[in-house]
């Protein structure tokens, strides 16, 4: 993918904060800290655009990124962040399905899982619900770097078997693994979001 431009422009914490551009959008989930704003980074080749840590729970609303002037990026706030508030918790759930569900220029969802685990109940709750629902999504097995080839090779198989798909993709934030692959596959989307 060639990055002429990523730019963040805004936080949006209700809907009327979306953009309204009907540019396409694509939206990249998953558990607090798996490594979305990394994701993000790194496949734009862009340090620090996205606000990352190692606490959980940095990502707050909706980022919406900017892309080529053609595209959004939307880093979504992380579940399952167990030491979150109740009231946040619920507000996080709220915020996020409701984009999940109604947004029309959502074209995928990247759905991130970490690949040294096996997949949470969190995450084949959001698999189900985004296939319930018809969205377009990919799950990508990230922080490939921290296994083996080895125990990487494993852990997917078990990944595709606990979810009940083969559409899983590999990724490192730190080694730039599995760009091509995932580029491909947002390029397509955004092509056919573009299309409509
Ligand atoms: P929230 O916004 O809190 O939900 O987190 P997030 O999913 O955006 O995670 P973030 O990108 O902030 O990364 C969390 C931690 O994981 C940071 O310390 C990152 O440096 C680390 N990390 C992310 N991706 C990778 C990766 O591919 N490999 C390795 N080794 N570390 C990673
Ligand atoms: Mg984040």
């Amino acid at each position: 993918m060639r990055i002429t431009s990523a730019t963040f422009v805004k936080s949006a914490f209700k809907e009327t904060d979306w953009p309204s551009d009907h540019r396409p959008e694509i939206a990249f989930l998953g558990r607090s800290n798996v490594g979305k704003s990394s994701f993000i980074n790194s496949l734009l080749g862009v340090r620090g655009l996205a606000r990352t840590s190692s606490t959980p729970g940095r990502t707050q609303s909706l980022n919406f990124f900017l892309i080529n002037e053609q595209f959004w990026f939307v880093d979504l706030p992380g579940y399952g962040y167990a030491r979150a508030p109740k009231d946040v918790k619920a507000e996080w759930s709220a915020a996020a399905t409701d984009y999940l569900i109604k947004r029309e220029p959502l074209v995928l969802s990247v759905h991130l899982i970490d690949a040294r685990h096996e997949p949470a109940a969190s995450d084949l709750q959001l698999h189900a619900w985004l296939n319930h629902h018809q969205r377009p999504n990919v799950i990508v097995a990230t922080k490939s770097d921290k296994l083996s080839n080895n125990e990487f090779t494993r852990n997917i198989a078990r990944a595709r078997k606990t979810l009940g798909t083969e559409d899983i993709l590999a990724y490192s934030a730190v080694t730039g693994r599995g760009r091509e692959a995932i580029s491909r596959r947002i390029l397509d989307a955004v092509k056919r979001g573009t299309a409509r």
